[in-house]
């Protein structure tokens, strides 16, 4: 058994993160997003949900392939096939972890499985016995568990502990647990089911009441959980997940409570928050703890002349512990190929070929041209443009001219490309954007109900790029757009057709949990 002193991270950004709308990615984000897990240092990354479609397999043989350091993981719903999917796309990792869930709730089992308590038990106990031909790393989820009956709780957690179940994951899927409660909950049926011991005990909270990250700490400290499921940033479904920053700098910055020991290098943390809202366009609110913009920022004067005094005053957590760095100027107009490169290679970057380095720099020296000082974060801006052009360009931009005077209707001319052919396009709108998009759809008449524009300032103060993010939505299906550069309404332009590109690509995806 694991040492019951530490406590196991496992990350599910690329799972259950990936379920909020809007927020799928492509394989190399996946890929890109799980090395700076690695970095992180996460002790298991939930790659994703191998049946869920060809794209979703194919992403965790990748990650599989590629990250050496962290346990891979594929979720399966407790059937043969989904676990023999989940097995294939593991099989290159060097650790892997089968993770099978069924719902044991009444709710759940009536009106969504359409099963009775008896058959879920049966499905549950053969689920593990099958999984156990491929690992013997394997977790369990009864879903729903916060609503589900305890005594029945008890005889499927006992009957999958025997099967060999590792891991019993306990998800309060609905967000609806309160911290002490909860607490109790899990410490009564680690006491009630007879083989408890046999293995770790973990929470996964989602944070409908805003309680996620206070759950899963009453998980740990109440119930004796040993692993905490999360997400960077707290993506995940509806509200989210539990907020892998937030639990970490929690148990970190109070170890004298906690007492549990964690692998994660929190240096990474900022890299990893900045990396993830970039490359799923779901932009970190200004006062989140620990990754938000201000969450080390002191406006008021009392405060300020205290943290020069003595940074404890009003400080319990070190900026740069949490990976908080000054923008730096890394390159400029002058910089070459070499120093490029190397610069992508210190951020973690690893394009797969010469070839996507060369347009990688290319597109580098065409923004220095345009903008003095590039620092990390247009790095990064500028590898996920790339990369989301290479995975799906049906739609290209080419170029824009706008024109806005007081007194006059906005008036925008936009070049883009379909698959390969140029078309030259014209609108007017109330605003510049809303000219941008009427040209736009003047040529593509996408159908797309924009439910979200918003815009921030990459690096800060003036001279940054923008970087703006659209939500578009057409019969159910809702993706993110996003699009950088120093002119925010070329930024709108490239983010609005990023988002006609997701559109365009009809990827099937099954929802594990419907
Ligand atoms: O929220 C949930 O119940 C889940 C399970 C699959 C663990 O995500
Ligand atoms: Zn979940």
């Amino acid at each position: 058994m694991p040492d019951p002193n530490r406590l196991i991270i496992f990350d599910t950004t690329l799972r259950d993160g990936e379920q909020s709308p809007g927020a799928s990615m492509t394989k190399d984000e996946k890929v890109r997003i799980a090395r700076q897990l690695e970095r992180l240092r996460v002790d298991v990354i939930e790659a994703g949900f191998a049946a869920a479609s060809p794209g979703d397999f194919e992403a965790i043989r990748a990650i599989a392939a590629a990250v050496r350091e962290s346990t891979i993981c594929s979720l399966s719903r407790a059937n043969d096939r989904d676990i023999a999917r989940a097995a294939e796309a593991l099989q290159p990792a060097a650790r892997k972890r089968i993770h099978t869930f069924i719902a044991t709730s009444p709710l759940h089992m009536q009106m969504k499985l359409r099963m009775e308590p008896e058959q879920v038990l049966e499905q549950a106990k053969l689920a593990i016995r099958y999984a156990r031909n491929h690992t013997d790393d394997i977790e369990f989820s009864p879903e729903d568990g916060s609503r589900s009956e305890e005594d029945f709780l008890c005889r499927v957690l006992e009957t999958v502990i025997a099967e060999g179940a590792t891991t019993i994951n306990f998800p309060d899927t609905v967000g609806y647990a309160v911290p002490e409660e909860f607490g109790m909950r899990i410490r009564r049926l680690r006491e009630r089911v007879p083989n408890s011991d046999k293995a770790v005990w973990s929470v996964h909270c989602h944070n409908d009441l805003g309680l996620a990250v206070a759950n899963s700490l009453a998980g740990v400290a109440i119930g004796g959980a040993r692993q905490i499921e999360c997400t960077i940033n707290g993506l995940g479904e509806r509200a989210g997940n539990t907020a892998l920053e937030e639990v970490v700098m929690a148990l970190r910055t109070r170890a004298d409570y906690y007492k549990l020991a964690v692998g994660i290098d929190t240096t990474q943390i900022v890299p990893a928050s900045k990396m993830v809202s970039q490359i799923t366009g779901f932009a970190v609110q200004p006062n989140k703890a620990v990754v938000g913009a201000n969450a080390f920022a002191h406006a008021s004067g009392i405060h300020q002349d205290g943290i020069l005094k003595a940074r404890e005053t009003y400080e319990i957590m070190r900026a740069e512990d949490v990976g908080w760095t000054a923008n730096k100027i890394v390159l400029g107009k002058l910089s070459g190929r070499n120093a490029f490169k190397t610069r992508l290679q210190e951020l973690g970057i690893e394009l797969e070929s010469e070839l996507e380095v060369n347009a990688a720099f290319a597109r580098f020296k065409e923004l220095a041209d345009r903008k003095a000082e590039i620092f990390d974060e247009d790095i990064m801006a500028l590898v996920s443009s790339e990369e989301q052009d290479h995975e799906s360009e049906h739609y290209r931009f080419v170029s824009l001219a706008q024109r806005s005077e007081t007194g006059e209707m906005p008036h925008a001319r936009v070049v883009f490309c379909i698959e390969g052919k140029e078309f030259v396009c014209e609108g007017t709108g109330d605003g510049p954007v809303d000219a941008v998009v009427n040209a736009i759809e003047s040529q593509v008449s996408s159908g797309a109900e924009l439910l979200l524009f918003s815009i921030n300032a990459i690096s800060g103060g003036a001279q940054s790029q923008g970087e703006v993010t659209v939500r578009l939505s057409r019969s159910g299906r809702i993706v993110n757009g996003v699009g950088a550069d120093p002119d925010i309404i070329v930024a709108s332009a490239k983010a609005y057709i990023s988002g006609l590109n997701k559109l365009y690509s009809k990827v099937e995806r099954v929802n594990p949990q419907l």
